[in-house]
């Protein structure tokens, strides 16, 4: 048929970005298929109904779903898993139907498969890819060997709005930490060889603008900037693409009035045609069929019509593909070629999958057995979370403590097991998380509990008895914050202070006077500036996985020094935001002397309480020696900084070395700063170790006119332990105006340590 014919030539013509074309096996495998295809085997492809509920996998495979897998009407499904019944799923598909084309069985791997290792925004705590991509990689075995092909991430969302509660399932408030953590997770997911061993095709989501939905409202409008789409939600989109991502989820929200779903400029247009992506792109749940409630399409045919034309490869959990895309080709035959080329997309990574050459290559009845939740998968998990502990603040050296101190633990979240393993858990068991208090209770002897008070009740009768337990022990450790349900998807808050009566419990026990470290628990920043202020010490520590007691308790008694950094700031008040450290200067810079008509509110200090960045250590650490190998590089050039960085602490610790950049004056007004390099190194006592960020003008490249401008002038450089703890500065010159193709925060900077 002309159009297979031609969607074959095509994917063997490479474009520029694009990853490897496809193998001639593969595009001739296609051209075979596609010819050979009806309309309705077709459209089956492009099909992907639900296998059933996350509470409830595979209970929607009855009957009439096999029925309509023999007849080519389903190319993939979501929510199922386990070895044996996939295996029994797929042979319906590759040995009852015509066509014989295997299926795709898909799942949210969001952090962790069984073993959960801490929430993605805990993950990109640790400042550590190479961690996250370990993690990953533990997750990828444990879903294909568990029959699925295919993981809903990463998801890259910038978010600078902890009310939106799908915050937890990203990489924070900067494009460059999200561009670092998507290809991290997506090597880690895929490896370099879709079809090797253990691999999970990865989805880069939510394709766009998601995360800056207005007031941190889900689901709501998304209203930006060319500029802030393309500088600030792009770059972790171009990262995931570049390190092979085999697909993408268009997004629920609209970008100024266009529904992503339905947005060709984006997806067709950006994605498809100017980065080259060739992999499948599939809607959000049901997304298509919300083109309607969106106001752009009347009917499910139109809506189908817009989404195809958008480039939207397959209608996850909508039915409107399957049930109206042929009316909409009787109404417009022009959608036969899209169609095609859809079809062609998911043929395509069925191949790069290997399921062509034997379908039954995932899934192992006897490993899966064995590897889950095994002692080598809990310890990539422990050092993980261990990680992600984000020591806020350490007055009077608090922390760590004794091993021989009477601790009084105080807080409903400190044995919540279903909070520690957080949403999104796929196949995790709560039984399967050891908390803090199960953790402390085997390392210390004079260990008391009083639950207190708890996150979703206003009941206080349980302040006194804690009270009582702070009064008579040495040191409390107060843990509280959201439990796991408070965030992710449509969870977002307006007040993001303590739920419950926590606030209570918090005020009475630092009331007593005595030792109190603060141990924030949730999966997004809250709003407690009074108590960060009071407690004397204090940690965020995220919702961390299985072993979140063992790694807790490994950074409280100081096994492990912490070095997490915040991911996002911790605001004031959630009417200050959305915020983010990399802002513009405006012409009004915010000062703190009220008589100054400044960029702030009256009724607010200025900033978060901890910015972007920060985390303490039990160490301390000294900065020295910043040098430049070059004064001045051309647009195509790259300048090597490097650092000296000493640990003057009396323990061994791990340091996260950060560079910010700043173009001072340009065409366009530039942020105060901008993350371009970051490092995390383990550090003895009196050692030191010289890190060296190779820099390339084109990371300093701003949006304008469709591409990425380099603009002759000097370049501020800053290197510090936080975005607010700069510790060295230099600059450096571009010689002359160039241009750039890529997203300059997608660009990672090669950092060696001597
Ligand atoms: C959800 C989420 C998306 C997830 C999908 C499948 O609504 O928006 O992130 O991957 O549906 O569960």
């Amino acid at each position: 048929m002309a159009g297979g014919f031609a969607l074959a030539t095509t994917l063997l013509t490479p474009r520029p970005g694009r990853a490897a074309p496809p193998t001639a096996a593969h595009a001739q495998r296609i051209k075979t298929l596609l010819a050979r295809m009806t309309l309705d085997e077709k459209i089956g492809q492009m099909h992907q109904p639900a296998g059933g509920r996350q509470k409830a996998l595979n209970s929607k495979i009855d009957a009439a779903a096999l029925d309509l897998v023999r007849q080519g009407g389903v190319g993939s499904y979501l929510h199922v898993a386990g070895a044996q019944f996939l295996r029994d799923l797929q042979k319906v598909a590759v040995e009852e139907s015509r066509l014989k084309i295997p299926l795709l069985f898909a799942i949210d791997v969001i952090h962790g498969f069984r073993t959960l290792y801490p929430v993605p925004l805990a993950m990109a705590a640790t400042f550590d890819p190479e961690a996250y991509r370990a993690c990953a990689r533990m997750a990828a075995v444990e879903t294909s060997v568990s029959g699925l092909h295919w993981t809903f991430a990463p998801m890259v969302d910038v978010a600078r709005d902890p009310r939106w509660g799908r915050v937890v399932e990203g990489a924070g408030e900067d494009p460059y930490l999200g561009s670092a953590m998507a290809v991290a997770q997506t090597e880690g997911f895929q490896t370099k060889d879709l079809a090797g061993r253990d691999t999970v095709l990865a989805c880069v989501k939510h394709f766009g603008a998601y995360g800056a939905v207005a007031g941190g409202r889900d689901y709501d409008s998304a209203d930006l900037s060319e500029r802030t789409l393309n500088e600030v939600v792009m770059p972790a989109f171009h990262a995931g693409k570049t390190a092979g991502a085999g697909s993408f989820m268009t997004a629920f929200n609209d970008i100024g009035g266009v529904p992503t779903t339905a947005n060709a400029a984006l997806v067709r247009g950006q994605l498809r045609d100017k980065w080259g992506f060739d992999g499948i792109v599939v809607s959000d749940w049901n997304a298509i069929a919300e083109l309607i409630a969106h106001g752009v399409a009347e009917t499910p045919a139109q809506a189908a019509a817009l989404a195809l034309k958008a480039g939207v490869d397959m209608d996850m959990a909508g039915g409107v593909y399957a049930a109206h895309l042929k009316s909409a080709v009787a109404e417009d035959p022009s959608l036969l070629p899209l169609i095609d080329q859809a079809v062609g997309h998911i043929l395509l990574t069925k191949a790069r999958l290997g399921l062509f050459d034997d379908p039954y290559r995932f899934g192992d009845v006897a490993r899966e057995k064995t590897v889950m939740v095994s002692a080598p998968h809990r310890a990539i998990a422990r050092d993980a979370a261990r990680k992600a502990v984000v020591l806020l603040k350490n007055d009077g050296a608090l922390l760590p403590l004794a091993k021989t101190a009477k601790v009084a633990v105080v807080g409903a979240l400190a044995d919540d097991a279903r909070s520690a393993i957080g949403s999104w858990k796929a196949r995790g068991e709560e039984t399967d998380a050891v908390t803090l208090l199960a953790a402390l209770k085997t390392r210390l002897s004079g260990v008391t509990y009083v639950p207190g008070a708890a996150p979703r009740s206003d009941d206080l009768s349980g302040v006194a008895a804690a009270v009582e337990a702070a009064k008579a022990a040495d040191v409390t450790l107060l843990v509280v914050g959201e439990d796991f349900d408070h965030s992710a998807e449509s969870r977002s808050r307006a007040d993001l202070s303590l739920p419950g009566g926590q606030k209570a419990l918090a005020d009475a026990v630092l009331a007593t006077g005595k030792p109190v470290v603060l141990v924030v628990m949730g999966g997004r920043p809250l709003a407690i500036p009074d108590l960060l202020a009071k407690a004397p010490a204090s940690l965020m520590t995220w919702l961390l996985g299985v072993e979140s007691g063992p790694a807790l308790a490994d950074i409280l008694l100081g096994e492990a020094s912490p070095a997490g950094r915040l991911p996002m700031g911790l605001p004031r008040d959630a009417g200050g935001l959305p915020e983010t450290y990399a802002h513009y200067p405006t012409g009004r810079p915010a000062n703190p002397d009220l008589a100054q008509d400044t960029a702030r509110y009256h009724d607010l200090d200025i900033g978060p309480v901890y910015p972007f960045g920060h985390g303490l250590s039990y160490a301390s650490f000294a900065y020295s020696d910043l040098t430049l190998d070059k004064a001045t590089i051309g647009p195509n050039d790259t300048v090597s900084v490097t650092v000296a960085v000493t640990n003057t602490g009396k323990v061994a610790a791990d340091e996260v070395v950060q560079l910010y950049m700043r173009d001072p004056l340009a065409a366009v007004a530039r942020p105060v700063k901008e993350l371009r390099g970051f490092r995390r190194l383990a550090l003895k006592p009196g050692e030191t170790r010289r890190v060296t960020f190779k820099l390339a003008a084109r990371q300093c490249a701003f949006w304008e006119a469709g591409r990425w401008r380099i603009q002759k002038g000097k370049i501020e450089l800053m290197v510090g332990a936080s975005s607010d703890d700069i510790r060295a500065r230099a600059a450096f010159a571009i010689s002359v105006d160039g241009w750039s193709d890529t997203p300059a925060a997608a660009l990672l900077t090669p950092v060696t340590v001597a």
